[in-house]
């Protein structure tokens, strides 16, 4: 048994301590916002943040993650404003839209220690998440509009 805080809130989850943070916020806590790609840390489907950084929910077990602040997309903005989610309508990104909430979590992550990021940096945080749609240009655009605030 652990609780975690999740956006904010407290939840208690019973279930084996090596039980992957993934699964307990999809399958336990239904919050699916959060999804599975490859389950090895290989393409950022899952992002979520772990006390801020940008973390691979499907290597997190849930005796890790128990006394850390976690956040999904579903709490990274009360109404989904952050200024990331603006940006990526303004821009139009999704395609299929699989990829996308982890993309938007490690975007998060970089613009949250990194309020200007270049290309570079941009590239540099965003090459462990995968997207086959290849919407990758489109990404960049977005977390730029973000950090410019328009
Ligand atoms: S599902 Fe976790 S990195 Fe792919
Ligand atoms: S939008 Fe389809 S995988 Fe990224």
């Amino acid at each position: 048994m652990a609780t975690l805080l999740i956006n904010g809130k407290s939840h208690t989850v019973v279930a084996p301590d090596d039980t992957k943070l993934l699964w307990v916020l999809r399958e336990r806590l239904r919050m699916t916002g959060t999804k599975f790609g490859c389950g090895m840390a290989q393409c950022g489907a899952c992002t979520v943040h772990l006390n801020g950084d940008a973390v691979r929910s499907c290597q997190v077990t849930l005796a890790q993650a128990a006394g850390k602040k976690i956040t999904t997309i579903e709490g990274l903005h009360p109404q989904g404003q952050h200024p990331l989610q603006v940006a990526w309508i303004a821009e139009q990104v999704p395609q299929c839209g699989y990829c996308q909430s982890g993309q938007i979590m490690q975007a998060a992550a970089l613009l949250a220690k990194n309020p200007t990021p270049t290309d570079a940096d941009i590239n540099t945080a965003m090459a462990g998440n995968l997207c086959r749609c290849a919407t990758y240009l489109r990404i960049r655009r977005a977390i730029k509009r973000a950090a410019q605030g328009v």
